[in-house]
């Protein structure tokens, strides 16, 4: 099987009713992103950071996968697919995708402040100040803040190394590392940037911009892909 490699950002959730991070005056549900997704806004103000968090997740609760989460699980029938996204929602596991790395992590996890290996599901209650882990310290969403490091990018970076053909939708490609994955892809490799903003990514070869929104650009890609 022919492998693609799929990397996917805030875009690709905007029509399911996620905001994005970059379309809104710069600010992501009111808030600028130095106060709730660095590692010092969470030293400086834990309280706000849960709640934020607390807020996001329950936001989760009420949002499902839209047509393009559901058309890349299509592709699993003649290729070999990994998404690799920056989206920290559960929609592509919920369209049913079966490869999936979460470089920023996910919203649906908490972990320990002090070991990052120690990591459980959230569950249906909010995360408050006092809620410890196993060793005693506080619990904090599973999320990779600016300033932290991204376990998942090894893995990242080999998945797109590998793959035949490269789908990046929804993202502004500006936050690094993710960004930067692109760059490790095989020269030959097909690659196509899906976002209303498409443009060509600079110094990458074989790579068509498609301008259009997820819901009509996935769905009408998958279904080329699945003719070839
Ligand atoms: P951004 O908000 O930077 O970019 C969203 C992209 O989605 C833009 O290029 C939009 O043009 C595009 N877009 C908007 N609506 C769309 C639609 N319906 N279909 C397709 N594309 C659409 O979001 P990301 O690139 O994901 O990190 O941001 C990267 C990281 O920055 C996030 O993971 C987050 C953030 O700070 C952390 O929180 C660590």
């Amino acid at each position: 099987m022919e492998k693609i490699a799929v990397l996917t950002g805030a875009g690709i959730s905007a029509e399911s009713g996620i905001s994005t991070f970059r379309d809104s005056d710069g600010l992501w549900e009111n808030h600028r992103v130095e106060d709730v997704a660095t590692y010092s806004a969470w030293e400086r103000n834990p309280e706000l950071i849960l709640k934020f968090y607390n807020e996001r997740k329950r936001q989760l609760d009420t949002v499902e996968p839209n047509a393009a989460h559901k058309a890349l699980v299509e592709l699993e029938k003649k290729y070999q697919v990994t998404i690799i996204t920056q989206n920290v929602d559960d929609l592509h596991e919920r369209a049913g995708s079966s490869n999936i790395i979460h470089l920023h992590g996910e919203l649906r996890k908490k972990r320990s402040s002090i070991d990052d290996n120690l990591v459980y599901d959230w569950g249906d209650e909010d995360l408050k100040m006092g809620d410890k882990c196993e060793l005693g310290s506080q619990m904090r969403p599973h999320i990779v803040w600016f300033g932290e490091m991204v376990p998942m990018l090894g893995a990242a970076t080999e998945v797109v190394s590998r793959a035949d053909y490269i789908i990046v939708i929804g993202t502004s490609m500006v936050v690094y590392p993710a960004a930067s994955l692109i760059h490790y892809a095989k020269v030959n490799s097909q690659k196509y940037y899906i976002d209303p903003k498409a443009s060509n990514v600079n110094g990458v070869k074989n790579m068509v911009s498609i301008a259009e929104k997820a819901g009509k650009g996935v769905p009408q890609l998958v279904s080329e892909l699945m003719s070839k």
